[in-house]
Order: structure tokens, then C-alpha cells, then sequence
């Protein structure tokens, strides 16, 4: 059916090792589904089709496959992409704290860019720095705006920069969100002259220009400028050698009948690349890409069952009430609009279809609906209770935005969560508990029952209406020290 999803024998095989039927029946629903080898095998694919395109073109730069973690933070999927050869694009001080910690672990190797993007805060720039400082030098801070890199520019040590184009998210004005990133042209000249006499660098061009670009030519034509533009920089700044062309890569996981052709994509992109820096006589740069969604959308899966069935209000689709929230699960189908989400039934499909729309029966929220009101219905078989759905192409945001291993809306719990990965040649199995209950209590602040509640702290002795000796002051202090779980990510 598509790239991640087949039907073999009557049941729903993800990867084409994953049968969804057997796992429904064996762990009943609400399920998560995570097969960790389609990751792999999304990585190894681009960086085939790379290299069908450099060879289709006599492309003299390489190709870099750059993981764009805010996808999916999940510390599997991050080791999994790392494990296949990506390197690590970063959107956030947590995030460089985290890559911090698998570089010291070995799993993040020291040749493996860390591309730093986002408006960095002071704590961002610092966890750059204490990295860059401990020894990770293949660090490239794409800066964002010009405080950024004052703040690193101070680092005794080499350091690498990247320019983000401002100009490049806003070109076909889809999304005026993009134009709070990156730099002009003239404050791009500024980090230039701000560079002379640093040790630093300048290597790297940034332009993205958008997500889920589902149209190769609008893609091309929409960098065509920002070529241009690393080609004029370029000819300034010998340095120079990265273009990255942010994330945008289509994901096949929101359609069924998706089609991009991601060879032909690139062979255009080397084409127009090595035309223009001949026109400017420069040399072709690496290209790097920053991979989210077609990372990670389609490893996974949630699975959920038909509960109740209610009439719909005249002239409208009936509901399908399922034991889940669509809120919590799919939040994109609320916040992005025309967001839509590959959802099919695991049996019945040579039954009458049935127009539906899907409700929560774990909030009791009129928001927590799929298909939004006003979109087309979903067409699934009349076969009512008792239906198993797969909502696929789940793994990219979803989890992050809802808050994953958090407390949801109207407590809905997360449910259990199967994640198969290969290990030597063999297809292996972990499996997660569902949230309980204490557990959502607990992140909500209520005590369990069993324990005794927690000391009140007292009153700072700087407020204490009579004078308290020096001595009992610093116990006070020491005890009263708040404290802070990393779970083993050093701070
Ligand atoms: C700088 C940057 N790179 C890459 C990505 C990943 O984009 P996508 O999920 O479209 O691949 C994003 C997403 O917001 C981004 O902001």
C-alpha cells in the first residue's frame, strides 16, 4: 500500500514484519507501535538516491543526512538515526545537553556534525559552548540573529557558524511564521566582518523553506534564489563549503497514494547547484538536508478500538468513539490545518464502507474530533464496535507537541507502547506499560497514598521577624536546596 504499510493474508503489516492484526489481538488496544528499522531504512534511502544523484551528475560535493531531532526526541529514534549514519541537527539547549551526553557516550561519533538552529537563548549558546569547550568540534551554530554570535564568538576555541536566510522561509509567503528566522543580507556582511580576526569560520549557508514539500519544482525554484545567494557569499568567503537546505523533505506517511520522487529531486537540485556555482565560479558545496519528518513520520503507529457508535447530527457522518484521543495522539490534526493522517481498519474490508468521523471517548472535549468539521469524512467499513483502526505516520511531532510521558488532556493516559528493533539480523521486542494512574497523580503533584505528605519548607530566615543565628541559617540553606533530576543528561 505504501512505502511502510502493507496487507498480506487479510492483515495490516507494518515494515512487512509487523503484523497489527496479531498485536491487537494478543495486547488489545489502546497500542503504540514503534518499528525502529524503518528509520534505518529511511536514512540508508536518501543517502542512496544522494548518491545516484552526485554520480547522475558528476556532483563534485558530498551529501550530508542530517537528523532534525525536535521530529522525534525519543532517545531510541535519536540512536537509531545516529546508528545509520546521520548527522544530528539540534533546535534547542535540552537538545545539545542531550547530544552532549551520546557524544560522551560514544553513540554520537566525533565525526557527526551537530548543526545548531534556532534563536539561541543564553543557555543554548552555553551548552554550545561547554560542548565545543570538552572537545565535540564539529559544531556549526547556524545563527539565527546577531546576539547569538556575540555571545559565541567569545569561545577561545575554533568555532564554526552557519547563516540562516531569512529570506528563504518567506519567498512563496505560505507561512508567516518562518519570517522570525535567520539573518539578512546586510547582517549576514556583519557575523563576515565580525569573523576577521577570530579564529572562526564561516562554513555553512542555511535556507529552508518549508516543510512537507510535496511539489520538487516549487522546491527548486524556491531555493534558486538562495543558490544565488550562497554563490555571491561565497565568492567572499573562501571558507564557505556547507549549503543546507533545512528540512521540507516530504514524508509518504500522511498519504496512501503519495508520490514524490526524491532522486529525481536531488538530481535537479546537483544540476541547478553545479550550473550556478559554475556561473559564479565557485566550488560546489556539500549539500546537507535536515531530516524530520521523513525521519520518523512513518515508524509508527496507534492502534484503538471502536467502543460506541452514535448518530451523527442531521445531514452529518455518524461518530465512531474511540478509546483514545485524538487531541493527545494526533495534535497536528487540531493545530496544522489541512493536516491529515493515513487512518485504515485492521479487518472488514470487504464490507460496506460508512462515512464517519472519529470522537474521544478519553476527553470529553468537542475539539477531540478526526476529520475536523468542515473536512471530508473518513470512509471506513460498517462494522461499528469492536472496529480496530490504525492511525499511521505518527512518529514525527506528534509525541513532542502533546508532551510525551506527560499528563493529557482530561488525563487521558499513554497507552501501552511496543517498539521492535533489529538486533544481530533479528527483529526484537520491548514493550512500555501504559501511563497509570498513580503515575499521572504523581506528575500532577498528588501524593500517593501510601507515603506520608512531603514537609512544608519554611519561611526564607531573611523574612523571619527575629534575628536567627549564622550557623542554623546555612543548615536552613543547605536543606532547603532544590532538587534537580537529570536522568543522567549532564546539566
Ligand atoms: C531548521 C529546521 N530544520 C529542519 C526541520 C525539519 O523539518 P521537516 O520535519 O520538514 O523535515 C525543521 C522543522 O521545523 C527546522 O526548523
Amino acid at each position: 500500500m505504501t512505502d511502510f504499510m502493507s496487507r498480506q493474508q487479510g492483515h495490516l503489516m507494518l515494515g512487512g514484519r509487523v503484523d497489527l492484526n496479531v498485536l491487537a489481538a494478543r495486547h488489545g488496544t489502546p497500542l503504540e507501535l514503534a518499528y525502529l528499522p524503518q528509520i534505518t531504512r529511511q536514512v540508508h534511502g536518501m543517502m542512496g538516491w544522494a548518491a545516484q544523484a552526485a554520480r547522475a551528475t558528476a556532483y563534485a560535493g558530498t551529501f550530508l543526512y542530517a537528523y532534525a531531532t525536535k521530529a522525534n526526541f525519543a532517545a531510541d529514534v535519536v540512536r537509531t538515526a545516529l546508528e545509520a549514519g546521520a548527522h544530528y541537527e539540534t533546535s534547542a539547549a535540552a537538545d545539545v545537553k542531550i547530544a552532549h551526553h551520546l557524544w560522551k557516550q560514544g553513540i554520537l561519533k566525533a565525526d557527526r556534525y551537530l548543526i545548531c538552529n534556532g534563536s539561541k537563548e543564553p543557555h543554548y549558546t552555553d551548552a554550545i559552548l561547554r560542548l565545543r569547550r570538552a572537545g565535540h568540534a564539529a559544531v556549526i551554530s547556524v545563527l539565527d540573529d546577531l546576539d547569538e554570535f556575540a555571545a559565541l564568538r567569545t569561545c577561545p576555541l575554533p568555532m564554526q557558524f552557519g547563516v540562516r536566510e531569512r529570506e528563504a522561509g518567506n519567498r512563496d509567503g505560505a507561512h508567516l511564521g518562518n519570517d522570525r528566522f535567520g539573518l539578512t543580507a546586510g547582517e549576514m556582511a556583519d557575523v563576515v566582518a565580525g569573523l576577521a580576526g577570530t579564529p572562526h569560520t564561516l562554513v555553512m549557508y542555511h535556507a529552508m523553506i518549508g516543510s512537507q514539500v510535496e511539489d520538487a519544482d516549487h522546491f527548486l525554484t524556491t531555493l534558486r534564489a538562495s543558490i544565488r545567494n550562497y554563490c555571491e557569499l561565497r565568492q567572499r568567503v573562501p571558507t564557505l563549503r556547507f549549503f543546507n537546505y533545512g528540512g521540507g523533505t516530504p514524508t509518504s506517511g500522511y498519504r496512501l497514494d503519495f508520490e514524490f520522487d526524491y532522486t529525481g529531486f536531488l538530481t535537479l537540485l546537483m544540476e541547478e547547484m553545479r550550473a550556478l556555482c559554475l556561473e559564479y565560479s565557485v566550488p560546489m558545496p556539500d549539500l546537507v538536508g535536515e531530516f524530520g519528518r521523513y525521519t520518523v513520520a512513518n515508524h509508527s503507529v496507534y492502534l484503538f478500538d471502536v467502543g460506541q457508535v452514535k448518530r451523527g447530527a442531521e445531514g452529518q457522518p455518524d461518530w465512531y468513539l474511540i478509546n483514545g484521543s485524538l487531541m493527545v495522539s494526533i495534535p497536528d490534526s487540531v493545530l496544522v490545518p489541512d493536516q491529515k493522517f493515513v487512518t485504515l481498519p485492521l479487518d472488514g474490508w470487504d464490507r460496506p464502507l460508512r462515512a464517519v468521523r472519529l470522537g474521544s471517548r478519553r476527553t470529553c472535549d468537542s475539539d477531540d474530533v478526526y476529520p475536523r468539521p468542515g473536512k471530508a469524512p473518513l470512509m471506513l467499513p460498517d462494522s461499528g464496535v469492536g472496529t480496530v483502526i490504525a492511525i499511521c505516520g505518527v512518529g514525527a511531532y506528534q509525541q513532542m507537541i502533546s508532551g510525551r510521558g506527560g499528563a493529557h488532556h482530561c488525563l487521558s493516559p499513554e497507552p501501552r507502547r511496543i517498539i521492535f528493533e533489529e538486533k544481530d539480523g533479528q527483529l526484537v521486542q520491548r514493550v512500555e506499560a501504559a501511563q497509570t494512574q498513580a503515575e499521572l497523580m504523581r506528575l500532577i503533584g498528588y501524593q500517593s497514598p501510601m507515603r506520608q505528605p512531603a514537609p512544608t519548607v519554611p519561611m526564607h530566615p531573611s523574612l523571619w521577624p527575629t534575628p536567627v543565628p549564622a550557623r542554623r541559617i546555612k543548615a536552613l540553606r543547605l536543606r532547603q536546596r532544590p532538587q534537580v533530576i537529570q536522568a543522567g543528561i549532564p546539566t
